[in-house]
């Protein structure tokens, strides 16, 4: 009932705005501002990231990008209202709850912390998620095949047991791994729990540093340079924000530091098995569409990318000291030369 008004809605939209372009002989692109009050209010569509960090950022311009290739751009025929909440819990739930007292159209809620709190403000407004990790133990959705409710989205679930296999071949000497994380990030909980059995099959040692704060990114690496051969950060939005300074540290200590997707490669990271944000992002914006269309979100399965890719840094792996076995250089794009 809802999701056919508001694709009538949309028709009417279109209508009205070809009928503008008629009066004013000038195609109807771009030219018709939301802020005529004569013209019928575009859709609004709230995008809440809990962080501006590389990746996140990556995923928003791919989103953005698929959404204008669908007819969806901002300013010409919806409204975007971007708001980054610093990484802190209280800003998230501030904007939500703005996105969904104004009634917004449509919420796209980038990473696990930003779905969380969207989920807590509405059960009524369609939210699209993007890049959760884990979006059944985030309790966002209980099927990923069929969400129901008012959400769905994509995630980048990444395997801990890829990444730990490529660690070992690369550094096959480490007894010790350090898990730097945010403890209160659902989507790095689930990835460490997943090293800690890969640990326990494989004879290693978790030393675990977890934070709850960007401040305190940089003391746990120092603790865990001093006590691991190598460290280990999962899809972490928290150690994400701070890598200059974390890779930093570790990598004047000449340990390895294995991450959880490209990005944190690319800034100082030594390696990782991960996925394609661009890609992710697409995959997103093409959910937007149609939920714009008037599909209800929860009947679009929750996608999952499977394809992963090596990404290595050849800087860091100069400064510390490592050289890549050449079974891993055949397989790997090279990150962190620019
Ligand atoms: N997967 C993360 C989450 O669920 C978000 C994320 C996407 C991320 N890309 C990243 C975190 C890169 C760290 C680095 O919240």
């Amino acid at each position: 009932m809802k999701t056919k008004m508001k694709q009538n809605g949309m028709v009417l939209l279109v209508v009205v705005m070809m009928l503008a372009g008629l009066l004013t002989g000038c195609g109807g692109s771009g030219a018709s501002g939301s802020s005529d009050p004569g013209k019928k209010e575009l859709p609004t569509v709230g995008i809440v990231q809990i962080v501006e960090h590389p990746s996140l950022d990556t995923i928003r311009q791919s989103i953005l990008a698929q959404l204008a290739e669908e007819g969806f751009i901002d300013g010409e025929t919806i409204t975007v209202d971007y708001q980054n909440a610093q990484n802190e819990q209280s800003n998230l739930k501030s904007i939500c709850q703005k996105f969904a007292s104004n009634n917004y159209d449509l919420i796209i809620a980038i990473a696990t912390p930003s779905a969380q709190a969207a989920l807590g403000e509405t059960t009524e407004i369609p939210i699209i998620f993007s890049a959760v990790t884990d979006p059944v133990a985030a309790e966002l959705v209980d099927n990923l095949d069929a969400p129901g409710g008012n959400i769905t989205g994509t995630s980048d679930a990444v395997s801990a047991q890829m990444i730990m296999d490529l660690a070992r071949e690369i550094t096959p000497d480490i007894k010790t791994i350090g898990a730097l994380y945010n403890s209160s990030e659902v989507n790095s909980v689930s990835v460490i729990d997943d090293l800690k059995e890969y640990a326990a099959a494989n004879g290693l040692t978790v030393v675990e540093a977890p934070v709850t704060s960007s401040s305190e990114v940089q003391q746990s690496a120092t603790f865990l340079a001093g006590k691991a051969d190598a460290v280990f950060s999962p899809i972490d939005n928290t150690v994400a924000s701070t890598m200059p300074i974390v890779s930093k540290t570790l990598n004047k200590a000449k340990v390895p530091f294995y991450v959880g997707a490209d990005s944190m490669v690319n800034d100082g990271g030594l390696a990782t098995y991960g996925i394609n944000y661009t890609v992710l992002g697409k995959e997103t914006g093409k959910m937007a569409a149609q939920t714009l269309n008037g599909t209800a979100p929860g009947t679009i399965p929750v996608m999952t990318m499977k394809d992963m890719d090596i990404y290595i840094n050849q800087n860091t792996a100069d400064e510390i000291g490592v050289t890549f076995p050449q079974s891993v250089l055949d397989k790997a794009t090279v990150l962190g030369n620019e």
